[in-house]
Formats: structure tokens, C-alpha cells, sequence
């Protein structure tokens, strides 16, 4: 017992056998308010804090509770940053700088902005007060406000992605087209790591988890062996689950690429969008299979709807398919999956470990209806995420 616990039971004195079982019960409560505060901002509450989300979880309002703990600036600078830095690089480590792509998370989750446009709109946060400002072409703003430790609490300020990228509005889709995002996904390769990564950061399911070897095969691209190896088996267990769903996907990407120059000349290190121009990379390799699908403009198609992939759940008020990376986006992420996605990596943020048990499958499913239901909050979900583990 701390001594502050000590001095309120001398304060209740003896005189009142009840008043002495209501003390023990917060003391109970005081805990769950430190272990509120300490998942969702990382650092312990000062006093002042604890002592009003201590009352509040005592009123039976560990919600609100948890709501002033979603107001402290280490939520955003250290446990929001830390939760998105990974999926904005190849190797998902931690240990990459801030960036375009991670503030606009911290200030949408800020903002309370509709999270199911995180992969269509045209947003992006740059930092109040910090030099240079932010630029298609490097990342020095962001670090900057990283090395001066900026609070991001206070100094994130929505922008429109399409004047900092220099792109247009309909180009501009989310985390997708940010600069982070950009460079480090649509960099060389064919724009299939874009959709990858996407998969695996926001619908929180690598490339095998989709695998359906029953789709057609017809928008596979040139580059894929329709017999590697010499032997047509292997197009037909492996190489097909995979393509035959991801090729008329990343198809909405066509028109992308991030310019890292070449061995002569240095690129501008920035996205580069060419609206009506195929992009090179997409006719890579296009002697491997000649018949294959050569792709002529950014119209998408997700052929996932049906079959084992329609679990995903994807949206009945949108047509699958569409042009461009934007809309692309949308179909992504307001399918099921990708609501409850945001709710397990929230889940395993705040509770320091993936939903295991019937009352945490069961809480997940409950927050990713409201979640959906509430306009895509995700503050909300930190709060009721730690209320659920407070008492672990
Ligand atoms: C589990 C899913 C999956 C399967 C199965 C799969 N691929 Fe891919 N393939 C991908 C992804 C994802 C990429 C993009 C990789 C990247 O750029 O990071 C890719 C890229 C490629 C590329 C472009 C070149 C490159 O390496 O980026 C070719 C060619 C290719 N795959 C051929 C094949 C062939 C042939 C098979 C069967 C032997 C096959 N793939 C099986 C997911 C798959």
C-alpha cells in the first residue's frame, strides 16, 4: 500500500467498516487507472491524473478514464509513432524515422478522422513550426520534428496530400501515395510489394493467408511463368493463388512509381504518378509468358468477392472494382476485415498481447462493430481496448 493509500484509510478512519471496504475496492481501481494510463500513453500519469481516472473507474467510468489518458502527448509521440513506424518499411522495424506516412496516422487517430478513409484520402499531417517544410522529395521535416522532439499533440496539422506530393487529387490515395509508403513500396520491383505490404499492415493477412487456386488466371501478368521450372503444376498449386487475385489488384497502382533515379542519373526520390502512361515495370520480364496479361490502364478488379476470400467481407454498398489506387483503397478498407485488422493491432498495442481467450475474440468483435458503426474512430478503440485488459 502506497502512502498515499495509507493516508486516506487514516483519514476514513475506523469508525465506518464500510467506508474501510470501499477503500480497499479503489485501491483496486487505482491500479486499473495506472494500468489504463500506462498502456495507452506509455509513460505513468502524474498524480493529479491518476487521482481523477482513479475516481472515474471507481464511478464505474473507466471509459472516460481512459479518455484523459488519450489526451497525454506520449499517446501520440511515442505509443501511436512506435504502433505505425513498422509498416512503413520493408523489414516492419521500429527503428526507422518519422515520416509522412506515420504522422498522418498519429493525426487521423488525433483528429477522430474516419479511419476507413486511411487508404483513399487526400490527406497528409506536416509538423507546425518545424524547418524545412515537409517535401515530395526528402524527409528531412519529419525528422527534423523527430531529433527536436516536437510535440506532435499540439503541432500536427492536416494538409492536402496532393499539394505536398505535387500529384493530383484523384491520385492520392491514403497511406498508399505517401511519400514513406512511396519509397519504400513502389520503389523498383513490379508495385506488387505495395499491395503486399498493404495486405499485411492493414488487413493484417500476408500473401499465403489469401492464396485461392480456383480463380482464372487470365489478368496474370507476362512476367509470372505459367510453367516454372518447366512444370505447369507448380503454376497451378502455387504461383495462380496469389496472382490470379493480386494481378488485377495492383493493376490500380499501374500509373505509380517512386523515382530513385538510376546508376547514372539520381531521381528525384520522389512518387512519380503518370496518369494514362502504364509504368514500365508493369512489362518487366514479358517474354516469361507472352500471352499473359499486359496491363493497358489502372483499372482493378477484386475477383476476392468470391470464393474463399469473400470471409474479408468487403463492402455490399461498393461495385469491387474500379480505376486507380484511390478507390482501389476504398474497396480495402472498408471491408470487415480491415475494421477488425485496426481493432486486433489496437488490441495487442494497449494490451501487450494478441486477443487469445473467448471474452477477447469476443470484445474484438464488439469493437470492430462499433468501430464500423461509429464512424471509424480509433481513439475510441484505444480507450475500450485498455479497458478491457485493465484489470490483467
Ligand atoms: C504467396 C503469394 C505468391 C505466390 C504463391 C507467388 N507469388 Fe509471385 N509475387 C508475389 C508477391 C507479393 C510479389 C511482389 C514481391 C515484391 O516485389 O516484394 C510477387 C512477384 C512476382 C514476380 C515479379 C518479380 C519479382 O520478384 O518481384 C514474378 C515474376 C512472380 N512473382 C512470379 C511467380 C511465380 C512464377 C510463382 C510460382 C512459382 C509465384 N510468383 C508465386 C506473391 C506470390
Amino acid at each position: 500500500m502506497d502512502t498515499q493509500q495509507v493516508s486516506k484509510l487514516k483519514k476514513v478512519g475506523l469508525a465506518c467498516l464500510m467506508a474501510c471496504v470501499a477503500t480497499a475496492v479503489s485501491a483496486n481501481d487505482r491500479d486499473k487507472a495506472k494500468r489504463i494510463h500506462d498502456r495507452i500513453a506509455g509513460t505513468p500519469p502524474t498524480t493529479a491524473t491518476l487521482d481523477a481516472m482513479e475516481a472515474l473507474v471507481t464511478a464505474g467510468q473507466p471509459l472516460q478514464a481512459a479518455n484523459i489518458a488519450t489526451q497525454a502527448p506520449s499517446f501520440y509521440n511515442v505509443t501511436l509513432k512506435n504502433m505505425a513506424v513498422p509498416w512503413t518499411n520493408r523489414d516492419q522495424t521500429v527503428f526507422a524515422p518519422l515520416n509522412d506516412y506515420v504522422a498522418t496516422f498519429i493525426g487521423m487517430v488525433r483528429d477522430d478522422h474516419p479511419f476507413n478513409e486511411a487508404l483513399s484520402a487526400d490527406l497528409t499531417y506536416t509538423v507546425n513550426g518545424v524547418t524545412p517544410a515537409a517535401s515530395s522529395s526528402n524527409n528531412t521535416h519529419y525528422e527534423n520534428a523527430e531529433n527536436n522532439a516536437v510535440n506532435l499533440f499540439t503541432a500536427l496539422t492536416p494538409a492536402l496530400q496532393s499539394s505536398v506530393q505535387g500529384i493530383p487529387p484523384a491520385a492520392t490515395a491514403g497511406f498508399i501515395t505517401s511519400r514513406a509508403a512511396s519509397e519504400a513500396f513502389f520503389i523498383d520491383g513490379t508495385n506488387r510489394a505495395m499491395f503486399r505490404f498493404t495486405m499485411m499492415n492493414h488487413m493484417c493477412r500476408d500473401m499465403e493467408q489469401v492464396m485461392d487456386t480456383s480463380l482464372p488466371p487470365d489478368m496474370i501478368r507476362q512476367d509470372v511463368s505459367r510453367s516454372p521450372g518447366g512444370d505447369s503444376r507448380i503454376f497451378l498449386n502455387n504461383c495462380i493463388g496469389c496472382h490470379s487475385g493480386m494481378d488485377p489488384l495492383s493493376r490500380a497502382f499501374a500509373y505509380y512509381d517512386f523515382d530513385n533515379g538510376s546508376a547514372d542519373a539520381p531521381g528525384s526520390m520522389r512518387l512519380v504518378y503518370t496518369p494514362g502512361t502504364v509504368q514500365a515495370k508493369y512489362f518487366n520480364n514479358n517474354t516469361n509468358f507472352a500471352p499473359g496479361f499486359i496491363t493497358p490502364d489502372d483499372q482493378w478488379e477484386n475477383r476476392w468477392r468470391k470464393g474463399q476470400n469473400s470471409v474479408l467481407e468487403w463492402s455490399g454498398s461498393l461495385p469491387g472494382s474500379g480505376t486507380g489506387a484511390k478507390s482501389m483503397g476504398e474497396e480495402l478498407a472498408n471491408s470487415k476485415a480491415f475494421a477488425q485488422c485496426q481493432v486486433e493491432k489496437v488490441f495487442k498495442t494497449v494490451c501487450f498481447r494478441a486477443p487469445g481467450n473467448l471474452a477477447d475474440r469476443t470484445e474484438v468483435r464488439d469493437m470492430t462493430t462499433r468501430f464500423m458503426n461509429n464512424g471509424y474512430k480509433l481513439k475510441q478503440v484505444f480507450a475500450e481496448a485498455a479497458v478491457h485488459c485493465m484489470g490483467d
